[in-house]
């Protein structure tokens, strides 16, 4: 499989994550429907950014089960991406993707054989960050992103990729 980017060569991270920021402003311009402009994010995110083999969301939805306080915690289901197939539910707490929406903050994971309760949904990954999305105090979900390479993101990629995941929140409409 070939990971690198065909339109940007990131050697000057910031200022391509400017422009890809450019790029998604104009997909979602006029478009509030979350699971349309979570597809494109993710199709863009999966075309521009080098050496990535999976991008794409979970969101929180209703387990259907209370808690011992009477409340349903929710839990992470696959919203659209790009990859392989990918594990389809995610308890809070679980997983990078699960601690990150839990303790609502960015996870940038280096090696994710040495994070404990990792889950593997594609043997290739070998490191990951996650992006909690949040609408004021309500977390939506997170977006994840997972590279075949250890140490692929740093704290570069963690700035550009928060801005989009920041564009795709207030781009779209959460109400319904
Ligand atoms: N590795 C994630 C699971 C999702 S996949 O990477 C697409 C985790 O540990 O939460």
């Amino acid at each position: 499989m070939e990971f690198t980017s065909k339109r940007y060569d990131f050697r000057n991270k910031d200022s391509d994550y400017a422009s890809l920021a450019e790029e998604l402003s104009g997909l979602l311009t006029d478009e509030p429907d979350p699971i349309a402009n979570a597809a494109n994010t993710s199709a863009l995110l999966f075309d521009a950014l080098p050496d990535i083999n999976w991008a794409g969301f979970y969101f929180l939805r209703p387990t259907g089960r209370k808690a011992a306080n009477g409340v349903d915690p929710g839990e992470l289901v696959v919203g659209p991406f790009q990859g392989k197939p990918a594990c389809v539910r995610i308890p809070l707490g679980k997983g990078v993707c699960g601690t990150a929406a839990a303790n609502r903050k960015t996870l940038v994971v280096r090696d994710v054989h040495e994070f404990p309760g990792h889950i593997a949904c594609d043997a290739a990954s070998q490191s990951e960050i996650v992006v909690p999305l949040l609408a004021g105090e309500r977390l939506l979900g997170v977006l994840d992103i997972d590279s075949p390479s250890v140490g692929r993101f740093d704290a570069a990629d963690r700035r550009g990729i928060e801005r989009l995941a920041a564009l795709f929140v207030q781009a779209s409409d959460w109400e319904s």
